[in-house]
């Protein structure tokens, strides 16, 4: 028998109207100066303003954080940083997708350390987190990243990504309310939503895996296989909000505590070297990636064909992991996602570069049920050009 470790975070809100939570949850902290970071779309939209209003009505000092960029580079943590240090704020919230939220946990927990963000990389750095940090309150605004519970922040670099991850940046309380989704476009709406689709789906067939991070898995399967396609055609379906909330937000518990693997591995490079976003990267590569594992998971495949709303009653284990392969394809193609590198505009003669920055995601790459080595990353690339699932030989 082995032992899993299970984390969660402290304090969550779920649901339609979860954000009326956020007033008492500050109140807690008596905090005397509040930095919100959100992505400046959302200040335009005025979304974030449903955060800081009500914050400025009851007399808060609130300062607002907006040089957020999608898959934030370095520099954009070390800015942020220096910034939070400077300004001397007892608490953090952070309101967008994914960028917004991992900047703002890794601002919240730097801001008591000394050094640079690069000191503390997990594959280049130097220093580790010891301190807890400033409290910190995370409100997605988009269903997909999982940041709310995990303990990681992600940062692009040169041509790569790697992350700051210690369990001190979990947030303290995070609030997952459908309702501030409900603006998302259609086209990040289907990014964010594959990205969360396959969080459950490499989780669930993560070396990591525990009856634990299965129940979470399959359940979000199960929300956003029958939610996503509406949600992308009808942004104001709230059923279909509500579901993807959730289904993004048990995702992130899944693979927070399973791990992600191979796509997540070789959606990184796509992300550093051509700037395509997090969830299309994850998207194009899914079905090229889980078809080359396929074999070495049999089974597991085929309880996520039934999680997807197939059925694998009358089909063997082996049928049954090649229909979710299928399946799987269906919905990243049914959502409007390119099918191939190609249709990124990605040059097939980026393939060793490519290959070449996978390979350095060994902490992915290590939760994989098949080895993945450099070989089996470069033939998953072509077959990623090719628009053709491939298997081992
Ligand atoms: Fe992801």
């Amino acid at each position: 028998m082995s032992v899993s470790r299970i984390v969660f975070t402290s304090l969550n809100y779920v649901g339609w109207g979860a954000l009326d939570n956020l007033l008492p949850e500050v109140e807690r902290f008596s905090p005397k100066k509040i930095l919100v970071v959100t992505d400046p779309a959302l200040e335009k939209i005025g979304l974030v303003q449903r955060v800081t209003d009500p914050l400025a009505q009851r007399g808060y000092d609130v300062q607002l954080y907006t040089d957020v960029v999608p898959e934030p580079p370095l520099e954009t943590g070390e800015k942020l940083v220096s910034f939070t240090r400077e300004g001397k704020f007892d608490l953090i919230i952070g309101v967008g997708g994914g960028s917004a939220m991992d900047l703002a946990k890794l601002a919240a927990v730097l801001a008591v350390h000394e050094g640079k963000v690069a000191d503390y990389l997990n594959l280049t750095g130097t220093k580790k987190v010891e301190k807890k940090g400033l409290p910190k309150i995370l409100i997605p605004t988009t269903s997909g990243t999982g940041s709310e519970v995990t303990n990681i922040s992600v940062l692009s670099l040169d041509t790569t990504k790697d992350v700051v991850t210690h369990d001190y940046l979990l947030a303290d309380v995070a609030i997952v309310d459908p309702q501030l989704t409900v603006s998302v476009p259609p086209r990040v709406t289907a990014a964010t939503g594959i990205d969360a689709l396959t969080h459950a789906v490499e989780a669930y067939v993560s070396v990591n895996a525990s009856p634990t991070s299965d129940g979470l898995a399959l359940q979000a399967i199960r929300l956003i296989a029958r939610s996503l396609r509406k949600a992308v055609e009808n942004g104001a379906d709230k059923q279909a909000r509500i579901d993807m909330s959730n289904g993004s937000y048990l995702a992130g518990l899944a693979f927070f505590n399973a791990g992600v693997a191979g796509v997540h591995a070789l959606a990184y490079p796509l992300g550093g070297q051509f700037h395509i976003a997090h969830g299309e990267s994850n998207a194009v590569l899914l079905p090229y990636v889980m078809g080359y594992i396929r074999k070495s998971c049999t089974k597991r495949m085929a309880d996520i064909l039934n999680a997807l709303g197939g059925n694998s009653s009358f089909l063997s284990e082996e049928e049954a992991s090649y229909k979710c392969v299928e399946e799987l394809e269906r919905i990243v193609r049914d959502v409007g996602i390119p099918r191939t590198l190609g249709g990124f505009n990605i040059p097939e003669s980026a393939l060793e570069s490519l290959t070449k920055d996978a390979v350095q995601q060994k902490r992915l790459l290590a939760r994989s049920p098949l080895p993945l080595l450099e070989d089996d990353i470069r033939t998953i690339y072509q077959s990623a050009f090719r628009g053709v699932v491939t298997e081992p030989k």
